[in-house]
């Protein structure tokens, strides 16, 4: 048993999240926090609303809230959509809470202790009509690299470089949309990267071999770049305070530290957020503080947050001076797209996952979504792609194997699961069959291979239905009543096994497979890779009932009715 640290990207603020967020981060480490705590292991999983920066301002302005009670609002709205989605997070906090101001600010002192802070005098672009600095995505304007005009001033959508607003053509006010903008010049913190690139390069040599190749390949580009200084402070209303103690001036002035600054800190702020809420039996220390031989940590995240992960937060966390953990396993996804364009939030194009939730429950989603994760490279969400896998893999492969299994041993033999004989040289083969699967979704499991891993598993769900078809159970009871018997038995066994192996997938599904049988003791958390053990968790005479269908298939009109809804032209 290890200790497993989990974290998944912090979803900005700003809005309800869409499917290709949903998949590029969160998801896909719910899913391998479930694998590893049903393996046993003791996992801690944090994640948390990004409250900070130019994003909750923009979107509390527009709807007329003042930004803490915007961002106290929309916390809770994207928390019951993570609850719909069955993300089971040891807990989901807040970046603006007093923990992570805390431990943001002690961050900031120690980097000055150490030397990796400066104050410099820089030029920001100021709107007179809006009588205001105007730091990152406050100004919009053309990417100086691309040419994408609607970048904004902390990073390119299109390219993912990141800007400095001062580097945008024909720069405009995200506020008012004036382009009557000046440059003035005002103090702000400066972290000395390029003090650091030494020792980040040196730790990224010793890790990057484990990680995939699309988070080491970003992150030698970055370094191979240079690591420059940047400044850490902005002129606004909202965020960690600069402390007083150390900057009294800048704190008089109001600066406040930048959003990716204490966003990454959160990760650790919400643990300890976590673990004020029961202090007497949880340690955040125990987590973050001198783990390295103790604790392992992976983070989820997607390619564009890639950077931030793997090269300024090490680099913030080294230069601190302490030994604060650092990531050990990277695993960063590609581009969700929606037929084949961008999903985007500003845009509100492609699914949202409110909305999905309106549409069909989660284990849908969660299922389709995996299975088809932009893991080697970027994949596109279709309304036909998603029915056709609905309809195959979740409604035939298992739902229907389920019910049929289910409902026809209940015609023949009664609510209780049937003795039958001993195993014959088809239970025997099917055992073979069932382990060597097990061990190759376990395999991609440890691996974080999420697609392989969803294709062991539909594989698994597969090996029943070729058992059934084989011995046609429907056919064999004419003759051989004893041997119907022992065939619904071993695939009742499956259903079990399935629910079990399941669970991080479709976790209510996984629910009402395992509570069709009413075991004794139904504790398994997981399944035996021995062929001979696999198939005996559910002895003959255990009482069952049969679930509803599990996964209702999809129709042509509800296709059209989708497509219909959300638009599903080529882009
Ligand atoms: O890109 C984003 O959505 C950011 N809110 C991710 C922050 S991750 C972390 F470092 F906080
Ligand atoms: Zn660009």
């Amino acid at each position: 048993m290890a200790r497993h640290l989990i974290t998944s990207a912090l979803p900005y603020i700003n809005g309800i999240k869409h499917l290709g967020n949903m998949v590029g981060s969160m998801l896909p480490a719910d899913v391998y926090s479930r694998y590893l705590r049903q393996r046993g292991h003791d996992v801690l999983y944090i994640c948390a609303t990004d409250e900070h920066g130019t994003p909750a301002e923009l979107a509390a302005k527009e709807q007329g809230l003042p930004v803490a009670e915007f961002c106290a609002q929309a916390h809770d709205a994207q928390k019951a959509v993570y609850d719909g989605f069955a993300l089971a997070f040891d807990y989901f906090g807040r970046s603006s809470s007093p923990e992570n101001r805390e431990i943001t600010q002690h961050f900031a002192r120690k980097l000055n202790e150490n030397g990796f802070i400066e104050e410099r005098a820089i030029r920001q672009v100021y709107s007179p009509a809006d009588g205001r600095f105007l730091p990152d995505r406050y100004v919009e304007g053309t990417c100086p690299h691309c040419g994408y005009d609607k970048a904004r001033g902390d990073q390119c959508e299109n390219c993912t470089r990141v800007l400095d607003p001062t580097d945008l053509i024909n720069p405009r006010s995200a506020i008012s949309g004036s382009t009557d903008l000046e440059v003035r010049e005002t103090k702000h913190l400066f972290l000395l990267q390029s003090k650091l690139q030494h020792e980040v390069e040196q730790w990224v040599a010793r890790h990057e071999a484990d990680w995939p190749q699309l988070a080491s390949s970003i992150a030698r580009k970055w370094l191979n770049e240079g690591l420059h200084d940047r400044a850490i402070t902005r002129d606004l209303d909202w965020g960690v305070p600069v402390p007083a103690d150390t900057w009294p001036e800048l704190a008089a002035e109001g600066k406040v530290f930048y959003v990716w600054f204490d966003a990454p800190i959160e990760y650790i702020g919400a643990t300890k957020e976590w673990a004020d809420q029961d202090p007497e039996n949880r340690d955040w220390k125990a987590w973050w503080y001198d783990a390295d031989e103790t604790v392992r940590y992976t983070e989820f995240m997607a390619k564009d947050n890639v950077p931030f992960h793997t090269v300024m937060f090490p680099a913030t966390e080294l230069g601190v001076r302490e030994p604060w953990k650092k990531v050990d396993y990277v695993k960063a996804f590609n581009w969700l797209t929606y037929y084949g364009g961008k999903f985007s939030t500003s845009q509100k194009r492609g699914v949202f996952t409110d909305q999905a939730l309106d549409i069909l429950p989660a284990d849908y989603w969660r299922y389709f979504l995996i299975a088809n994760a932009p893991e080697s490279d970027d994949s596109s969400f279709t309304w036909e792609h998603f029915t056709a896998t609905v309809n195959k893999d979740l409604a035939d492969t298992l739902g229907n194997f389920v019910n049929r299994v289910l409902s026809f041993s209940k015609k023949r033999f009664g609510e209780e699961v049937p003795a039958g004989g001993e195993p014959g040289e088809a239970e025997a083969r099917l055992g073979e069959e069932i382990a060597r699967l097990l061990a190759e979704y376990e395999e991609q499991m440890e691996a974080l291979q999420f697609r392989k891993a969803a294709a062991a598993l539909r594989a698994l769900w597969s090996a029943g239905n070729s058992y059934l078809e084989e011995k046609a159970p429907w056919l064999e009871i004419k003759t051989n009543k004893e041997g119907a018997a022992l065939t619904l038995r071993t695939a009742m066994n499956l259903i079990h096994l399935y629910a079990v192996v399941s669970e991080p997938f479709i976790p209510a599904t996984a629910k009402t497979m395992r509570e069709a049988f009413s075991l004794a003791d139904d504790t398994a958390s997981w399944v035996s890779r021995d062929a001979a053990k696999a198939l005996t968790s559910v002895p003959a005479g255990t009482p069952f009932t049969v679930p509803p269908v599990l996964f209702a298939k999809l129709t042509d009109e509800d296709l059209a009715a989708y497509k219909e809804r959300f638009g599903g032209e080529e882009a």
